[in-house]
């Protein structure tokens, strides 16, 4: 087992809605998983290189396995179908939880938004928030009801007065009002949301007139966002320990011009999905290409996701 990661195998599996399985893992020593908060995914290794993101869906409360949903993706990148091949038994690799979409430590009152298979960490998250008996509003947007995950375990749950559920293919009235997302901001009041590119997109475009920018979460869970639109182009990157430096060429990442030098820097989603190659900046401007910091972590420009950020200025000097 490579170093940190945790041997584990498939429960079971199970269809959530068309084109959704759930698996459920535990350790294979049988040993406790480590314990996790709302809104973390682990890093699921599918073998052959290929390495995918998942978010855990179940309550974090002394929880005894890691509940992932993952939809099956048309044209895909190859991880969401190795996904739903698995079968009770299977054996794989899986990274401890990270977080990055944490609920804030002042959270009590909460808008949640998910769109489609987004819902599995605000799943998660809506858990927490009713055990500690916190005021939230959950509204849920997919296709269709046959595309929707969860839907019986949302609807059947303690909290169903404050789930609202939002069709595509449903009468307009019942389609999520977007407009109405920037009236909903009170003062402590949190968004959290979760979805495609553009969902999110038009849901933060939304609130961004009565939304502090510290009170909106945001995760993305696939990369169906546009890309950068920074012409990408050569600039220099200094080791700070060693005072090495070298140019990155306008074709290659800060990631592998390093490794070329043997400066090995740990990757997962290389889409800036993940935030495993945050790596500290000391000097310079990074040109920020990632969805996992946050705009004041971006403002701040003292740290990078080498694996597809570059830079905006001639040379970088990055804390390694
Ligand atoms: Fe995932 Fe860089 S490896 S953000």
């Amino acid at each position: 087992m490579t170093d940190g990661l945790i041997g584990v195998r498939v429960l079971r599996t199970r269809k959530l809605a068309e084109e959704i399985a759930a698996i459920e893992l535990a350790r294979e020593d049988g040993e406790p998983l480590p314990s996790f908060t709302a809104g973390s995914h682990i890093d699921v290794h599918l073998g052959s290189g290929l390495i995918r993101q998942y978010s855990l869906w179940n309550d974090p409360s002394g929880a005894d396995r890691y509940c992932l949903g993952v939809l099956r993706e048309e044209p895909g990148r190859g991880g969401s179908h190795a996904v739903h091949k698995l079968q009770s038994g299977s054996r794989l690799s899986i990274s401890p939880p990270r977080n990055r979409f944490e609920l804030a430590p002042d959270t009590g009152d909460s808008l949640l938004l998910a769109g489609g298979i987004g819902i599995t960490p605000i799943l998660c998250m809506v858990q927490v928030l009713h055990a500690r008996g916190a005021e939230f509003e959950l509204h849920y947007c997919a296709r269709s009801p046959g595309r929707m995950a969860f839907r019986d375990l949302l609807m059947n749950s303690d909290f169903a007065e404050r789930v609202h559920l939002h069709f595509d293919d449903g009468p307009d009235e019942q389609k999520l009002d977007i407009p109405s997302i920037a009236r909903a901001h009170r003062p402590g009041r949190h968004l959290y949301v979760c979805g495609p590119a553009g969902f999110m997109d038009a849901v933060l475009e939304a609130a961004a007139s009565t939304w502090p920018s510290d009170t909106m979460h945001k995760e993305h869970f696939t990369l169906d966002a546009e890309p950068s639109d920074s012409e990408d182009r050569a600039f220099r990157v200094r080791v700070a320990s060693t005072g090495e430096e070298l140019e990155v060429p306008a074709d290659r990442s800060v990631v592998e011009t390093l490794a070329g030098i043997g400066i090995e820097i740990p990757t997962s989603c290389e889409q800036g999905i993940c935030g495993t190659c945050i790596t500290g900046v000391l000097e310079g401007t990074p040109d920020h290409r990632d969805y996992v910091l946050t705009e004041e972590e971006h403002a701040a420009n003292d740290q990078m996701t080498v694996c597809c950020s570059r830079a905006l200025s001639d040379l970088i000097v990055l804390d390694l």
